[in-house]
């Protein structure tokens, strides 16, 4: 579907976000043709610049991000952008926005982005409620970056507030992990092939793993990090997305509605888990000092604009139950971290054992058969089963049947920020958070959240490593273990 001519407003769109990521982006598919002749782009923000000395900004980050664009691309993309300054909590400048748009040239649809850090979202939601601005359904769309509310009662209080100025199918909540091209393919490799379905369930499936890692520390991105913390900004959204794809139902239709009404199901069936039982079912770590591939790194307390005695996390992992006559009694151990000796997002479903173990698995220690979806850094699927090793007669050897997507396509898939642009530009909401879904993965996270911040202390991990021994001792105590991330 083509996309229509758009007007395109960037609340925050000289700051950081805007500029390594939104713009690249944003050039990118225009150099590919995807966007239409008609349209425009204009940042707001309290950067007092110039048009001129905006577009040099993003032609900056543009040369540094896009090394191989072509230069008259980059001249014809730069001539439709505008820098607007002005302050989010003052009218004053919403008005003179919507003089701004007013003298683009005519567009089908007007988008609002939001850029910023999340305790600014509600002063310009009601900015533009209040302003001359237009926002009526058919023609205007928001799109919100995730973290959508800080707690449960602050994203009831953001849903309240968007939806009294835009209708649901005008509002894209974003959780870029949706955008991923294998996380969308998780929906393909389980509904398009009859052989997996039959045991995606507590029949065949021992126990899922999914686990979110980077290498990277908070580098600076310390001030936002201290507010936020590795459960509101990894587990609320993330990994909960991926979990709910990984065991919801089969929906009737890929139509966007019906496959958010099995997502939200899977989130409303989390057993729930009081404060008092937190403790008993995740760990918490901050990385220490340490080393990343031979070279040495600070610990979080030394980060820019990090409390040196903060207590927030940068891992977390936790057990969770869905209970659901899909999955009742399987567990599903989620875990994220900062500062893992490699970068990795993974989801490993481990099959039942056979029922009688009749082949000898002593020289080469063998995992019970998994299936492994790595969404990144490459994206592969495996699955690791046990074979005959040449010659021996009754000894088993573990090997993985792989699918590439860059061997079998000779391209890496798009970034998931540009899927997602181009989706919200055609209307598409099937890869957004909806309303019900960002508040029911906060009704589950908030007693984590409200747990762990009570203390008063942290586990620490040294930088280069998987996480506290505490999180080991997680899954462990149940007799299995973590199956750590390929990082290739
Ligand atoms: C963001 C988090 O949502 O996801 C960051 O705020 C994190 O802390 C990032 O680094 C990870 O995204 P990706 O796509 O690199 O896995």
């Amino acid at each position: 579907v083509p996309v229509s001519p758009f007007s395109l407003i960037i609340f925050g769109g000289a700051g950081d976000l805007s500029r390594r990521k939104l713009f690249p982006t944003l050039f990118n598919a225009f150099s590919s043709g995807e966007f239409p002749q008609t349209f425009s782009i204009a940042a707001y923000g309290r950067q007092e610049l110039d048009d001129g000395q905006f577009r040099s900004l993003v032609r900056q980050s543009i040369e540094e991000e896009c090394p191989d664009h072509r230069a008259d691309d980059l001249d014809s993309f730069l001539s439709r952008l505008y820098f607007l300054y002005g302050h989010f909590e003052k009218a004053e400048g919403y008005d003179r926005l919507a003089t701004l748009i007013e003298s683009f040239p005519d567009a089908e649809q007007l988008l609002y982005y939001l850029a910023v850090p999340e305790a600014s979202y509600e002063t310009i939601i009601n900015q533009i409620a209040a302003s001359s601005l237009p926002t009526e359904a058919g023609r205007v769309k928001i799109i919100i970056e995730k973290p959508f509310g800080k707690d449960l009662s602050g994203a009831r209080r953001l849903n309240i507030l968007v939806a009294s100025a835009f209708r649901e199918e005008q509002i894209f909540r974003m959780d870029h992990y949706l955008g991923k091209e294998t996380v969308q393919n998780i929906s393909f490799f389980r509904f398009a092939n009859g052989i997996f379905e039959p045991i995606w369930n507590r029949n065949g499936i021992d126990s899922v793993q999914i686990t979110v890692g980077e290498d990277i520390g908070i580098g600076h991105r310390g001030g936002f990090y201290e507010r936020t913390g590795a459960i509101r900004d990894i587990f609320q959204n993330h990994l909960l997305q991926l979990l709910a794809l990984v065991a919801m139902e089969p929906p009737t239709d890929f139509h966007a509605e019906r496959v958010r009404d099995e997502k939200i199901k899977v989130l409303r069936s989390l057993r729930p888990v009081s404060v008092d039982e937190v403790a008993d079912c995740s760990v918490v770590g901050q990385y220490a000092a340490g080393s990343i591939a031979g070279k040495k790194v600070p610990g979080y307390r030394e980060e820019d604009r990090v409390d040196s005695a903060s207590v927030v996390p940068t891992f977390f992992a936790a057990k969770v139950y869905i209970d659901s006559w899909r999955w009742a009694g399987v567990p599903f151990y989620l875990r994220t971290g900062k500062r893992f000796p490699v970068k990795g997002t993974e989801i490993i479903l481990q099959f039942k054992q056979p029922p009688l173990k009749l082949f000898r698995d002593d020289c080469n220690p063998l995992e019970p058969s998994f299936l492994r979806i790595v969404i990144q850094p490459e994206e592969m699927i495996d699955l690791h089963i046990g074979v005959k090793y040449p010659e021996a007669a009754n000894m088993l050897y573990p090997v993985d049947l792989r699918f590439s997507y860059r061997e079998t396509f000779g391209t890496r898939a798009i970034p998931p920020y540009r899927r997602l642009i181009l989706d919200a530009m055609r209307g598409d909401a099937s890869l957004f958070v909806r309303q019900d879904d960002v508040e029911a993965s906060w009704s589950f996270t908030d007693p984590f959240v409200s747990y762990w911040e009570s203390r008063d202390s942290i586990p620490f991990y040294p930088a280069g490593t998987w996480g506290p021994g505490e999180a080991h001792d997680l899954i462990e105590r149940e007799g299995r273990h973590w199956i750590e991330p390929l990082g290739v």
